[in-house]
């Protein structure tokens, strides 16, 4: 359906004109008989199809979108993935060619991140936008807030098809896409493409534009004032586990064209990559990826932030919280999807990958107000995972979000979702007489975001002296079991030498050297005569002079001479 939109992108455009004629020529029409109702039902379809379709392009609110639209995209594209490539091409058609959201953001909805002004706190989540083709068309959805990505340095196609999946009984869905990307240079190419027309729009703002412009100062680098533009990274799957340089190249190509760079180290479906939100290799990533952006900051921008997963534990996401305050990045989102399953009906339940969605909603705000007052409030926390509606957001923006990113809700209700959330959330703020910002940690009643300096400072310290005697404890077990080994070996070779002497040989009877010799000269046989050939073996000593015959000689004897009775 939506495929043939460009096709009948002129109609809207001509409709006024033809419908008078429509209208006009109904009356002879009457005089034809049977053609007048004919004409009339055609008259009908045509405005209202052309209402629709005007509805459909200059109204992103339009209730067909929600309720006409998406469904049926969902009937006709069984492959979430279609649909998203299409929605995506949709989005990066000409400005004259797209859905806009035609409202303006009311005052309750400024806000601010990172410093920088935003006309309205809803964003949308990397993934949708993953190759930086659909910015524009994001916008005027009237996002506040646009992240691309993920990217990856080198371009790679992900997991095998298919890969991302529908749960519409419980609002979800589970992807396992593994970071497709066309890679850092196509992302690069589309930001720098998209700068170069900017600049020939506005040539007063590029003085000494010489073909490879950068955002101007004082500029945003979405490029719209109110507006912020964000390119999340992601790591290539044949990059080694422990290197931080997919990041850092990020940054370094990428930095000068964002407003946020994004930290990507919670998706499920790399390998690996979720391990990097450990303390050290976290703190570690972001230390190099901090350093990385001193080189590149301008005007204090990009700004740094990491996403992360609420599937992370309390202790998981205190790491977090001690990383970010160690390395000064300027802000966290969460989260990303999760691998809980609880409580789902769909069929596709099972499949592996990531939950986004509805179901996430819990899950995402709990670890929210755990992360919320283990960071300074200079340090915004944005919140994703299951945002639906204007209600959802505002339970993050109370639990100390300063913003909201949608992801899962946009697939399901379209390209209205942006205004009816925000809609949605101008209609509980303006009675109430509040606005976004005075909303934002509401739930820690006015404390600080729920930071307390010294709470945080004692409770490090008791961390540290927890992880200081726990140290302590495991170095004396370990000391104790090498005494222990020490003590055991001792014992053993005491034992062994205090053993009970073994049980006593008689003694055997003297035997004469002569003897001896002959029983090996016996036993050998007859011997070559010296000369040149093998070499000859070593001479036995000559014999001692006879002594007296003995026992073993008589036996010798016997060997000799044959079976003999011994006396
Ligand atoms: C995602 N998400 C995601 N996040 C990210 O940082 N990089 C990515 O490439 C992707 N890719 C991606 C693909 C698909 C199909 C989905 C559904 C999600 C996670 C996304 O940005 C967001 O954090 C979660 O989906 C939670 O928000 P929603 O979807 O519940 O609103």
């Amino acid at each position: 359906m939506i495929r043939r939109l460009p096709r009948s992108l002129s109609r809207p455009l001509v409709a006024p004109a033809r419908i008078p004629p429509l209208a006009a020529t109904a009356p002879p029409a009457a005089n034809h008989g049977t053609t007048h109702p004919r004409r009339w039902i055609a008259g009908s379809i045509a405005v209202g199809t052309s209402a629709l379709l005007v509805a459909y392009y200059y109204d992103s609110r339009s209730v067909v979108h929600e309720h006409v639209v998406m469904p049926l995209i969902r009937r006709l594209v069984p492959d979430a993935e279609d649909g998203h490539k299409i929605a995506v091409k949709v989005l990066s058609l000409p400005s004259w060619a797209r859905p806009h959201d035609t409202g303006v953001d009311g005052p309750e909805l400024e806000t601010e991140l990172f410093g920088l002004p935003l006309s309205n706190p809803v964003g949308v989540a990397a993934g949708f936008d993953k190759d930086a083709q659909a910015i524009d068309g994001l916008f005027d959805l009237g996002f506040g807030y646009v992240e691309v990505g993920s990217v990856t340095p080198v371009p790679q196609a992900g997991n095998p098809k298919p890969r991302f999946f529908r749960l519409e009984e419980d609002e979800a869905a589970i992807n396992r896409y593994g970071f497709n990307s066309l890679g850092h240079g196509h992302a690069l190419a589309q930001l720098r493409s998209r700068l170069v027309r900017f600049a020939q729009e506005h040539p007063t703002l590029f003085p000494d534009a010489s073909g490879n412009p950068l955002p101007p100062d004082g500029l945003p680098r979405s490029l719209r004032p109110g507006h912020i533009l964000g390119v999340n990274l992601g790591k290539n799957k044949t990059s080694p586990a422990d290197s931080n340089d997919d990041y850092v190249k990020g940054v370094r190509l990428l930095g000068p064209y964002a407003d946020v760079i994004v930290i990507n180290v919670s998706s499920p479906n790399t390998p690996g990559l979720r391990a990097l939100q450990g303390a050290e290799e976290l703190e570690r990533l972001l230390s190099d990826v901090k350093a990385e952006r001193e080189k590149i900051v301008q005007n204090g921008l990009p700004k740094i932030a990491v996403k992360v997963t609420c599937d992370l534990s309390e202790e998981g996401l205190a790491d977090v919280a001690a990383a970010v305050r160690k390395t000064g990045i300027d802000g966290v989102i969460i989260s990303n999807t999760t691998l809980r399953r609880e409580g789902l009906q769909s069929e596709n339940k099972d499949q592996v990958g990531g939950l986004s969605g509805r179901p996430l909603f819990p899950y995402a705000l709990a670890a929210l107000k755990t992360l919320r007052p283990l960071l300074p409030p200079s340090v915004p926390i944005i919140g994703a995972g299951g945002i639906w509606t204007g209600e959802d957001a505002l339970a993050m923006a109370r639990a100390g979000a300063s913003t909201v990113q949608v992801y899962t809700s946009f697939g399901y209700r379209g390209v209205g979702t942006p205004a009816l959330i925000k809609d949605e959330v101008s209609r509980i703020l303006v009675p109430a007489n509040s606005t976004w910002r005075e909303q934002i940690g509401a739930d820690f009643k006015g404390t600080n975001l729920g930071w307390d300096e010294t709470r945080v400072a004692a409770e490090s310290e008791r961390l540290r002296a927890e992880a200081a005697s726990l140290a302590e404890v495991l170095r004396q077990a370990a000391e104790k079991s090498s005494l222990a080994n020490l003590v055991a070996e001792t014992e053993a070779a005491l034992a062994r030498y205090n053993a009970p002497a073994a049980p006593a040989v008689p003694e055997p009877a003297p035997v004469s050297r002569a003897a001896l010799v002959t029983a090996a000269m016996i036993a050998r046989g007859p011997q070559p005569a010296p000369g040149p050939g093998p070499k000859a073996p070593l001479p036995i000593a000559a014999p001692a002079p006879a002594p007296e015959p003995t026992r073993q000689d008589a036996w010798a004897d016997e060997v000799r001479s044959g079976p003999r009775r011994l006396v």
